[in-house]
């Protein structure tokens, strides 16, 4: 018999099962009740986005005549509950709005930009950091986010790469729907929890030359492979909005790509939540050249099912005349209105639309600080290490000095409207607070990152001879990373590197932490450094928790989630990338060519004269300040049967004199394939804790589902034949072992 502790739970699981899938089906009638009594106007109001103005005239009489369903960037909390309150009393029909903002990485409480936070592969940390965030952002009336930003993003040159998980499809998946479960937890009407958007929709990372808004070209297999798998993931997650990227897809806009929209997220995947339009992103479809004028681009987006217009005014201006003209079926705007009353029931907001002021005591509470300061340090990434590392308590003097150094703006990074500067703590401030025995000298010599002067490099040499050891914070203002802030140059900017190149020849013992919104072109700055740390601007408490790092309090165990390229030529590269029919094989560098040398004295195959065919550091690299020992991977079979799985484990040993955290990473690779697959695809990793001197063992399930792909003609599936798996520190190391997938 049931255990009846255990039946107790069963039932009141069900319980609650059925609980919420009866508060579904009482939504559906009370949207179905609603959406009978609305006029096409009012209708069409629903699907209207527009951003904040107040309490203007203009906006108050839209909200009251049913013309406005949702604003963005209204901030203050009295405006909000006044246009609620205009809204839910004075409207003819109640509907309350929803407000929304960009809270991308935190709202006062600021974590490390989304790539960083990717850098710690913490699923529950990257979880934390959203709900913190939620209920910052909530506590001003904020309920839905446009976040997490699941671009599978390869281009270090784009600048939204930042606000991205990386260039993984899998860690993307990961994190996106960590961050997902954080801004909506278990239940999207509590009032600290805002609906999240799975952003943009889709294939916005591959942007040509990884310049914004550019064109991208994507075969549809590619696109299912790489950019889709992040966006089905929040789709199942219960991601409560998803929005539209500007990009076109193979030459159609996605606010226009019915293929997309409904083929693939509706059809394919019964999304039932709202699809909003990226800013203007319906307008743009004119720029575009696929609408020839705002009512030709309305027409288009609300066919293709985008539900909500954020501020092309296309809606509002042109939707009821494409009804009446039947360009447009009011059955597709009745679905549109569905989709948006479903969020705000969701949302709860029908029952309770008025947020309740909490004032700034909401902002900044202590473990929104701890766990900022926690993210930092698990974000960070040791590049190198030659034993300087962790520095020691009794050290006697020494120099903060480089334009990072005490730059609350920039720390916090790109895409943090609602960041307060003046509350970040800044490494150089961390140092003074935390270590009043050592003397610091702090000079930050170049005073921004484009900073070319060099008579400031002086001073911080100066400086830097005085002391025992120069912590030197280069890297990237937050301006230069973001929104329409592509890099076709991804080295250290400014005079940064001559700075470097000055404090090396002090002769002092050298750390160079990069804080950055993309991986740069650093071997060389690296290479003049005893040890070097990557920190993805890390928010609010950076300085706190890289001098944690610095000083040994937490162990280094971030890992990195994009490919560092020795030089921006090689870009694209990535670690997932094919093999080709010439994989690169006795390399010879162009400084290494004979002089006259003639056409056949050297090789011929694939890589770049001037840079090899190696990345500068790969994906999923990270070292600690102690070592692992990776034991060859075994498995429960080497052979599997399809429908069927297979168990890899691996002991880990920890060879050194440090307790620390290690991100064990799973690939697998498909030899032979009607396409060719990459040369590994991470399928799994766990973050795990080994004791100095303890070994760990780790176990990955492997599916059949995890070695499928989308095959030339467009079916899901695996086929039959060799693969290798790896378990491994990083995604350039490691042993393989093979196993054979069945027929039957
Ligand atoms: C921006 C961005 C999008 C953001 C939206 C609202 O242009 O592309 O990510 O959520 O507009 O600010």
């Amino acid at each position: 018999m049931m255990n009846l502790k255990i039946f107790a739970a069963t039932g009141l699981a069900v319980c609650f099962c059925a609980a919420a899938a009866a508060g579904q089906k009482n939504d559906e009638g009370r949207i179905d009740e609603l959406l009978s009594r609305m006029t096409l106007a009012e209708k069409i109001g629903q699907m209207h986005q527009i951003t904040g103005t107040g309490l203007s005239a203009d906006m108050t009489a839209a909200v009251r005549d049913g013309k406005v369903g949702s604003l963005l960037n209204e901030l203050d909390v009295e405006t909000i509950n006044e246009l609620q309150r205009i809204a839910v009393e004075e409207s003819r029909l109640g509907i309350p709005l929803v407000f929304a903002r960009d809270v991308i990485h935190g709202f006062k409480t600021i974590y490390p930009i989304p790539l960083g936070q990717a850098a710690s592969w913490d699923r529950a940390m990257v979880e934390e950091g959203a709900r913190i965030a939620a209920r910052e952002a909530s506590s001003v009336g904020i309920r839905w986010t446009f976040a997490p930003m699941i671009d599978v993003s390869r281009d270090p040159r784009w600048g939204r790469i930042a606000e991205s998980f990386g260039e993984d499809t899998y860690l993307t998946s990961a994190m996106g729907v960590a961050m997902i479960r954080g801004f909506q937890g278990g239940d999207l009407a509590s009032q600290d929890r805002v609906a999240a958007c799975a952003k943009h929709f889709a294939g916005y990372g591959a942007a040509e030359a990884g310049k914004d808004y550019n064109t991208t070209w994507i075969p549809e297999s590619q696109l299912r492979d790489v950019y889709l798998p992040p966006f089905h993931a929040a789709a199942d997650a219960g991601a409560a909005t998803f929005m539209c990227s500007f990009n076109d897809i193979n030459g159609i806009p996605s606010s226009g790509n019915e293929w997309l929209n409904r083929t693939i997220l509706r059809g394919e995947w019964g999304y039932d939540g709202v699809l909003v339009s990226d800013w203007g992103s319906i307008e743009q479809m004119i720029p575009h050249g696929f609408s020839a004028d705002l009512k030709h681009a309305a027409r288009q987006a609300a066919n293709a099912g985008v539900d909500m217009d954020m501020m092309s005014f296309a809606y509002t201006s042109y939707l009821e005349s494409l009804v009446a003209e039947g360009q447009v079926d009011e059955s597709v705007v009745d679905e549109a209105v569905r989709n948006i009353l479903r969020l705000k029931f969701r949302l709860g907001l029908f029952d309770k639309p008025y947020a309740e002021p909490q004032g700034r005591e909401a902002f900044y509470r202590e473990d929104a600080l701890a766990g900022a300061r926690a993210a930092a340090s698990g974000s960070a990434v040791l590049l190198k290490n030659n034993g300087i590392l962790p520095l020691k308590e009794d050290v006697k003097r020494i120099a903060v000095v480089g334009p990072l150094s005490d730059s609350g703006r920039d720390q916090i990074g790109t895409w943090c409207f609602d960041g307060e500067p003046q509350h970040s703590v800044t490494p150089l401030q961390a140092i003074r607070n935390e270590y009043p025995a050592i003397e610091i000298i702090a000079e930050a010599g170049l005073a921004y990152s484009r900073d070319r002067d060099a008579k400031a490099i002086e001073k911080a040499v100066r400086a830097a001879k005085k002391a025992d050891v120069i912590l030197c914070f280069a890297g990237e203002e937050a301006i230069l990373s973001g929104e329409a802030r592509s890099r076709a140059d991804i080295s250290l900017p400014g005079a940064q590197t001559e700075l470097i190149r000055q404090l090396k020849a002090t002769g002092k013992p050298l750390v160079l932490i990069v804080m950055a919104g993309r991986p740069l072109t650093i071997g060389s700055e690296v290479g003049m450094s005893d040890a070097a740390l990557f920190s993805f601007h890390a928010g609010t408490m950076a300085g706190p928790g890289l001098a944690d790092v610095l000083f040994g309090k937490v162990v280094p165990s971030g890992k990195l989630p994009v490919t560092f390229p020795r030089m921006t030529g090689q870009i694209p590269v990535y670690y997932n990338h094919k093999n080709t029919g010439r994989p690169a094989s006795g390399i010879t560098l162009i400084d290494d060519i004979p002089v006259d040398a003639v056409q056949t004295s050297i090789g011929f195959t694939s890589y770049h004269l001037d840079a090899g065919d190696s990345p500068l550091y790969p994906f999923g690299y990270g070292l600690s300040y102690t070592t692992f020992e990776y034991g060859m991977p075994r498995l429960s079979s080497a052979v599997m049967r399809p429908g069927g799985k297979i168990t890899a484990s691996c002991t880990i040993k920890n060879t050194g004199s440090f307790d620390a955290s290690e991100v064990v990473q799973l690939y697998i690779r498909d030899k032979v394939a009607s396409l060719i697959r990459p040369v590994r695809e991470l399928k799994g990793f766990k973050k795990i804790n080994i004791a100095a001197g303890e070994s760990v063992a780790v176990e990955f399930d492997i599916t059949a589902d995890d070695l499928g792909f989308w095959r030339g003609d467009g079916s899901f599936g695996t086929e039959a034949g060799e693969f290798e798996l790896w378990i491994s520190p990083d995604s350039a190391s490691g042993a393989p072992v093979r196993f054979d997938l069945a027929n039957e």
